[in-house]
């Protein structure tokens, strides 16, 4: 239904097909242009844009009005449609084969010079741009981003409803909890000195919901999370979230990647997309990439070379060996040819990433791996080895002449760290991940805890509602490091589109995490009875997922930080630049909620 009371047609729409009927279109002034005789305005709309010509000889009326008005002026057009003159059509326009003689033309409203142009992707201060987003918004990209977000979010309400999910809603306003990222904070006006937390996902809502017995809910939910931010982390943000009652993880893995396939026909045509997720375990994932969210759209998979350095003669490798550690190591097919600034500069890298060093060898020259010489080999540390080691080492790469090594030795944390780090970069600089694939995959059976070096204590990997491997349960009281969990995460591209797990159904299981995680029986009740009391009366086993929604449209469309897919995102210090959020309030308002400031008598 374009057609209202100002417009018979949206000026995207308009085509061939129109020519010679009249039409009125309202819009904004995109350019105007004198071409002295006549005047050409590009007239905007939400659909698209089209031209607008005005002949004096015709209509010295509208002439005259169309000659006065600036870009982003609000104007109404009535006139004819007819087709451009041959040679004068522009391709890169939908509407580019037609345009509209204008016969009257009705200024409905002025606008100030915009502070950036609207009509060109030009590269405008981000601050200017979130301060004045509506101006923003009316550009083409973050138009195109954020009806991909509407048609993403349609098409998984559409999916979610033929798979019998029920769509419910769950508070903003609950109860804040230990653990987790940092809540933000409500202070309560009927309850002195009491405070709501935002939720940071509807994690608890959800699972008493299965206990309530509704087996399939998803939610589209906002979240909030007082944390650092990034590219890809907002404070407040969008998750699809869902909780499937008598599941298992295949259950929820395989009706997700199909979701995610369905998602993915919105642009088929941008993107060459996987069509089976592959599922790899969070052990495989650390030791092929060196990270939980690998970016499948390259190789540069990392090797172990932990048996040339045992016994080497090289005290670097042989200590770290003894210490436990071990030399990983990537090969960059032709990477001899990277000059020695490069190589600097990816030592550099593994040393800010916490390793000691970085070790390249490069191969050089011609013939088979067998006919390499000593001469043939460059590295800092090649006179510290002999031809056999260093060619045992190509070999067990599986490199050729013009290849280069780079090994990193130490603990797998470190090593991980670095060569993840090092595999990106490399990618970058190689060009080596296409802009036009996504390549998804699960990772699955992550560890249940990690060790928190600030608290000196173990946290949840994913959360505490998550449920332990049965057989590794024993392991709880004499070695929480090695228990595994049964969470998993949807990534793709190097980005975690989505964290999931099957979650504990029984009250005992559950006391034991909490308490595992350091709370007291006391603490424990306080802050999760209601919870523990749930589990008692006829909990369904369940788990569920919560893909976020704004890093999977930015995704799809192409952009790298979420803001460019957030109608009116915070800045990078959590501010709202439109409205001016946060703020001071009165110290009214804050009397009525018990609260008082520094400086205050
Ligand atoms: P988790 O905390 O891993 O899991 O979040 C799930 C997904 O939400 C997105 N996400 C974010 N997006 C933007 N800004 C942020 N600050 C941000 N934080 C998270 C990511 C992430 O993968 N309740 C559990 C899910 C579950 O167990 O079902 C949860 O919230 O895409």
């Amino acid at each position: 239904m374009e057609e209202t009371s100002f417009r018979t047609h949206q000026c995207g729409n308009l085509n061939e097909r129109h020519s010679e009927s009249r039409v009125t279109v309202v819009g904004w002034v995109n350019r105007r242009r004198d071409h002295g005789h006549l005047l050409f305005v590009d007239l905007r709309d939400s659909s698209g844009m089209i031209q607008i010509v005005f002949n004096p000889d015709e209509n010295q009326e509208a002439y005259e009005i169309a000659n006065e008005v600036r870009a982003e002026y609000v104007v109404q057009v009535t006139g004819t449609v007819v087709k451009r003159q041959e040679g004068s059509e522009n391709e890169t326009l939908s509407t580019g084969s037609i345009e509209v003689k204008a016969d009257s033309i009705l200024v409905l409203n002025k606008s100030l010079t915009p502070p950036f142009p609207i009509n060109q992707e030009d590269n405008v201060e981000e601050s200017l741009r979130l301060q004045y987003r509506y101006l923003d918004l009316r550009r083409e990209r973050m138009n195109r981003n954020l009806k991909l977000r509407h048609n993403v979010i349609k098409a998984i309400r559409s999916y979610m409803d033929a798979n019998d999910f029920v769509e419910i809603e769950t508070p903003v306003l609950g109860l804040a909890t230990p653990e987790g990222a940092r809540d933000y904070l409500v202070p309560s006006r009927v309850h002195q000195g009491q405070f709501y937390a935002l939720p940071q996902s509807p994690q608890q809502w959800k699972q008493l919901l299965m206990v309530a017995g509704f087996d399939r809910y998803y939610q589209i939910a906002r979240c909030y999370r007082d944390e650092d931010l990034r590219a890809d982390r907002q404070p407040e943000f969008t998750q699809l979230d869902f909780e499937m009652s008598f599941v298992d993880e295949d259950d929820i893995l395989t009706l997700t990647e199909k979701l995610f396939l369905k998602l993915a026909e919105l642009v088929s045509e941008e993107f060459s997309i996987n069509d089976s997720f592959p599922r790899i375990t969070y052990a495989e994932s650390m030791e092929r990439f060196g990270t939980d969210k690998p970016d499948l759209r390259y190789g540069l998979e990392i090797q172990d070379f932990t048996d040339h350095a045992r016994d080497s003669g090289f005290r670097v490798f042989e200590e770290a060996v003894a210490q436990g550690g071990r030399l990983r190591g990537i090969l960059v097919n032709g990477g001899s040819d990277t000059p020695r600034k490069a190589l600097d500069k990816m030592v550099d890298l593994a040393k800010e990433n916490g390793a000691g060093g970085l070790i390249w060898m490069s191969f050089d020259g011609e013939g088979a791996l067998n006919t390499l010489t000593k001469e043939d080999i460059r590295s800092p540390v090649a006179k510290f080895f002999d031809l056999e080691q260093l060619s045992a080492i190509a070999h067990t790469a599986g490199g050729q002449r013009g290849d280069l090594i780079l090994l990193a030795v130490g603990e797998d944390k470190v090593t991980s760290k670095t060569l993840d780090a090092l595999r990106r970069h490399i990618a970058g600089q190689r060009n080596l991940a296409s802009a036009e694939e996504i390549v998804f995959a699960f990772i699955t059976e992550f560890p249940m805890f990690e060790w928190d070096e600030e608290e000196s204590r173990w946290s949840a990997m994913h959360h505490l509602f998550t449920a332990p491997f049965d057989e590794d349960i024993d392991l709880l009281d004499t070695d929480p490091g090695a228990v595994r969990s049964r969470a998993y995460d949807l990534v793709a591209n190097g980005w975690e589109l989505s964290s999931g797990s099957i979650r504990i159904h029984s009250r005992e299981l559950q006391e034991k995490i909490l308490m595992t995680l350091g709370l007291s029986m006391d603490e424990a009740r306080d802050k999760f009875g209601h919870m523990l009391d749930a589990f008692e009366y006829g909990t369904p086993p369940h788990g569920g997922f919560a893909p976020g929604v704004d890093r999977l449209v930015a995704l799809f469309a192409g952009e790298k930080d979420i803001r460019e897919v957030i109608a009116f995102p915070k800045t990078k210090s959590a501010s709202d630049l439109l409205m001016g959020a946060p703020s001071t309030v009165s110290k009214r308002q804050l009397s009525e909620v018990y609260i008082e400031t520094v400086g205050d008598d």
